[in-house]
């Protein structure tokens, strides 16, 4: 019998220490969520993705003529940092627009991009209908990810 009590006591003693172990376990992966999400490092505005190298690549090829590589300063055409959220950050808006930016200004529909067109005393900006779905969205995450941090 009182062996009987010991060993309970002592299987009482583990499963107190293994439940505690997954509670302090709990605890602790909540915080470091929660530091994450206060301090904002680790949450990049478009998540990182491999396709950015892809989107560097597009970008150095086909725009970077026009628009600034720091994304924050005008050129020929206007910085490319923050434009996803001027089209309500409608990637597919946007992807109309780099297809043939001229045809969606003529739409008419979109009167700040009219406006933008007169701005740059109407430079034309030319199409780029080759590019694909996932081309526009990797040049996207390549741009925000540069105006926004500087490296992707
Ligand atoms: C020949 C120069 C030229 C090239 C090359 C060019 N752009 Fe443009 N881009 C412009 C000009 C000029 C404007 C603004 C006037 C207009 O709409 O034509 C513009 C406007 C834009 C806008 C709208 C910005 C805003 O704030 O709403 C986006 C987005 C854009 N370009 C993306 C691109 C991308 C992506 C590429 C490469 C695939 C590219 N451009 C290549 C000249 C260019």
């Amino acid at each position: 019998m009182k062996n009987f009590e010991i060993l309970s006591g002592i299987v009482g003693l583990m499963l107190l220490l293994i439940v505690s172990i997954f509670i302090l376990g709990f605890i602790n992966n909540i915080e470091t969520k929660s530091n994450v999400i206060s301090c904002g490092t680790y949450a990049p505005y478009i998540p990182m993705e491999p396709s950015m190298k892809v989107g560097e690549a597009l970008f150095k090829a086909n725009c970077a003529t026009c628009h600034n590589k720091n994304m924050k300063a005008d050129m020929t055409g206007p910085a490319l940092g923050g434009a996803l959220k001027r089209f309500n950050n409608d990637t597919l808006a946007y992807a109309d627009f780099i297809r043939g930016s001229q045809a969606y200004i003529k739409k008419g529909h979109d009167k700040r991009v009219m406006q933008l067109f007169e701005d740059f005393n109407r430079s034309v900006m030319q199409d780029f209908p080759n590019l694909k779905d996932e081309d526009i969205k990797a040049i996207i995450a390549y741009t925000e990810n540069m105006y926004r941090y500087g490296y992707y």
